[in-house]
């Protein structure tokens, strides 16, 4: 007899149960080909069920073309239903979602660029997507245009310039979901196979991963404390572009000085290529005054990209792309291709947001928080491994590097320190050439209270005593 376990608390029918799991069978090959199928009146006694419930089931089956019914002789499993098992699926199974959320919660993550998750300012957020999603015309649930809404544009061209020195015409901004969409745009924007890109090395390693998918090479050049190192700027190149997180360099922290600022300025303009200037997260800087954009000091060679994952939440999926004007109705059609446009909507009430003024009051809010939690890390730090590391990197945003004397961080450490519950990252991830950095790593702090802070350096030394 066919068993199949019926739950009878589940919100899914006993219908959809009893479909589902002989559907699963007959395509996993449980049930093969030809095979006689009970009688509805053998299933639903066996069950406990409704005769109706296994008729519905055995007839959603026949009409999809799993089962065939022969007169006076039964129901058949049918010819042609057997689906190999393929490895995605094999995967997804084998991963147990559960286990990996209670692993989650006791491991102390360093993870960086997270921010304050819990601390979003929910009730603003709430209070003007209510008037907005209430108010707003009817035209608005419609289809908009690829670069954004006007709005937003237009505010944010006040804010960036009132707040970064960017100097740009509403007109020249794509409004993206998140940076890496702007990355993405500029890859398909400027790059073919064959191209080179001169990169910062180490640099993110999903954006190498995205310059690299248009068939790029990347040409590294190293950084040091003070961003890319300018004097290693090659001569016999045709790059593309140059790739730079000036304000915040990630993940080495480094904010690159005015001088070098003029020698990229100059280096591009002998070699007729573009900019290209991620500035993902320097609103959160704590030492000296805001530094100003490259974009400002070039802006009809820079292509500016800059988001709100960390100032506001990553789950908002909100960036933007500022462009020479050259560059922008290839870009604009590049956006619709992809997705049309970002969700209209949330682009009115993040414009609103910015427009009344909290989006500053927000910063300058998350601004001593994090500074506290970075003082506090730095604190624990030094009072844990005194003078065996070197903290350096953490003037802005949302994660510092720490560099261990001697102690280079091989796979292994990094699983017992992990099998020690706490989490950090490799600066090696990062790099192009590899073997400079293994000494390094990256922790991020945005998202992390003092006491997992202070609990998250303690498992750390225990782990790297151990080791
Ligand atoms: C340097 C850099 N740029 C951009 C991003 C991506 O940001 P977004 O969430 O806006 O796509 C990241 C992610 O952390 C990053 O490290």
């Amino acid at each position: 007899m066919l068993w199949i376990p019926i739950d009878r608390s589940s919100d899914i029918s006993l219908i959809r149960q009893v479909y589902q799991q002989i559907r699963e069978r007959i395509l996993n090959g449980e049930l093969q080909f030809g095979e006689k199928l009970p009688s509805t009146r053998e299933l639903s006694s066996e069950l406990k069920v409704s005769r109706n419930v296994i008729l519905e089931a055995y007839d959603q089956l026949l009409a999809e073309g799993f089962l065939v019914s022969r007169r006076g002789s039964g129901t058949f499993v049918a010819e042609g239903t057997y689906l190999e098992q393929n490895k995605m699926a094999t995967t997804l199974y084998s991963l147990n979602w559960g286990e990996d959320k209670n692993k989650c919660d006791t491991i102390i993550d360093f993870r960086s660029g997270i921010p304050a998750l819990d601390l979003f300012p929910r009730k603003t957020w709430a209070k003007l997507s209510h008037t907005i999603w209430n108010e707003t015309s009817p035209s608005m649930f419609g289809y908009d245009i690829p670069e954004g809404r006007l709005e937003l544009r237009e505010v944010l061209s006040r804010y960036l310039l009132k707040t970064r020195g960017v100097f740009c015409h509403p007109e020249q901004i794509v409004i993206t979901s998140g940076a890496v969409q702007a990355l993405t745009l500029v890859s398909k924007l400027l790059l073919s196979s064959g191209d080179e890109v001169i990169m910062e090395d180490p640099i993110t390693n999903d954006i190498q991963t995205i310059f690299k998918s248009s068939g790029a090479s990347l040409y590294p050049i190293p950084v040091d404390n003070n961003g890319i190192n300018t004097s290693l700027l090659p001569l016999n190149k045709n790059p593309k572009f140059i790739f730079l997180t000036p304000s915040h360099q990630f993940p080495l922290g480094g904010t690159l000085p005015i001088q070098r600022r003029i020698q990229l300025i100059n280096y591009s303009r002998k070699l007729d290529c573009y900019l290209v200037e991620d500035d993902y997260d320097s609103e959160f800087r704590y030492e000296g005054p805001p530094v100003s954009s490259l974009q400002g000091l070039e802006p009809e060679r820079v292509l500016y990209i800059g988001s709100f994952s960390k100032i506001l939440s990553p789950a908002l999926r909100m960036g933007y792309l500022i462009l020479p004007p050259a560059l922008f109705e290839k870009c604009r059609r590049l956006k619709w291709l992809s997705d049309l446009h970002t969700p209209s909507l949330d682009q009115l009430i993040l414009a609103q947001f910015i427009a009344e003024g909290y989006l500053e009051r927000h910063i300058m809010k998350m601004k001593k928080i994090y500074k506290k939690r970075r003082d506090f890390l730095i604190h624990q730090l030094e009072s844990i491994f005194s003078n065996k590391i070197n903290i350096f990197g953490y003037s802005t945003g949302l994660h510092l590097i720490v560099e261990f004397d001697r102690f280079p961080f091989t796979k292994e450490a990094f699983e017992e320190i992990q099998r020690l519950g706490v989490k950090v990252y490799p600066v090696e991830d990062h790099t192009i050439e590899k073997g400079k950095h293994d000494n390094r790593i990256i922790l991020g702090y945005g998202h992390l209270t003092k006491e997992e802070i202070r609990e998250g350096v303690s498992r750390l030394h225990r782990a790297i005593s151990c080791i």
